[in-house]
């Protein structure tokens, strides 16, 4: 019997497709060069704001977004790896546990990559808030991090969409389609556990306002240098 879940919430969803269209003008500012690169910078600050709000929604928001509902021990990783060519292999209504890695590494390493351009410069016009703070030869090694990392964040890029085409190909579930609705057909005959995320309380809707403020107000300070 078919079921509809609920599976992503408005704020998982918005911060997905922010992140993905975000990423991509990062990596298109960071290409035109010259003036872009004061886009690039404001675009960043934005994604450091969407990497807190994730980190503290992966705590305190709805079901599928908590970390501990789909973050795994190195077993569950391992064993649900060996069934993965297997087409009747276990169906996860959240990220499975292959997929969660790549969320989590995903987010490190945007995270690393905002790290690493606020010490950034260009030699040129462009510097990160925190470069003055430094030296040079910091700040240079910062920026030789900011670009490998890019490249890092490309190949997880395409592991990421690889994956997606695998899973609508292979497995016949159509991932896009959830995070864009939120809902997800399963097949409740399967097995599962849909009880928990069914009975839970929705998030009241001024939690995720209310870290949107507390998150903007630390990186307006974080850029400005209000704090350090
Ligand atoms: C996730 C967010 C970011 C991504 C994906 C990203 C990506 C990139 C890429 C691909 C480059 C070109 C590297 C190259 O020349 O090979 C670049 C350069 C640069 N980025 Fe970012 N960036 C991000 C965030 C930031 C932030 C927050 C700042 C801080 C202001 C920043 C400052 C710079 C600077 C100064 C450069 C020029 C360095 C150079 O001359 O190569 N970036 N970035
Ligand atoms: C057009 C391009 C993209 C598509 C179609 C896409 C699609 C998806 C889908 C379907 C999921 C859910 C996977 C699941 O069911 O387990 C997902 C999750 C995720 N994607 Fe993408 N993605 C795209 C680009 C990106 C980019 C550029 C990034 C970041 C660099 C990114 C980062 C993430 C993250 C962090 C998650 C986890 C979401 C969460 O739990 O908050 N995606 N993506």
């Amino acid at each position: 019997m078919m079921k509809t879940i609920f599976v992503w919430d408005i704020p998982v969803r918005l911060f997905h497709w922010s992140l993905a269209t975000s990423i991509a003008m990062l990596f298109i500012t960071a290409q035109i060069g010259g003036n872009a690169m004061e886009w690039h910078k404001k675009i960043g600050y934005f994604v450091i704001g969407l990497i807190l709000f994730r980190v503290v929604w992966g705590f305190v928001g709805s079901y599928h977004a908590r970390f501990k509902n789909f973050v795994r021990t190195p077993t569950t990783v391992i064993a649900y790896a060996k069934n993965l060519f297997k087409k009747e292999s276990p169906h996860y209504v959240g990220h499975n546990p292959m997929g969660a890695l790549s969320v989590l590494a995903l987010i490190a390493a945007v995270g690393f990559q905002t790290a690493t351009g606020l010490f950034s410069n260009d030699d040129i016009m462009l510097e990160g808030p925190y470069v003055s703070m430094v030296s040079k030869a910091f700040s240079d090694q910062m920026t030789r991090l900011h670009q490998l990392n890019s490249n890092v964040i490309l190949v997880l890029i395409g592991l990421h969409l690889s994956a997606i085409v695998f899973y609508a190909v292979f497995k016949k579930e159509q991932l896009i389609e959830a995070m864009l609705t939120g809902k997800k057909e399963v097949n409740s005959s399967i097995g599962g556990h849909f009880e928990a995320e069914m009975t839970e309380k929705a998030r009241p809707v001024w939690l995720p306002w209310l870290i949107v403020i507390a998150v903007g107000g630390i990186v307006y300070a974080l850029v400005t240098r209000v704090i350090f």
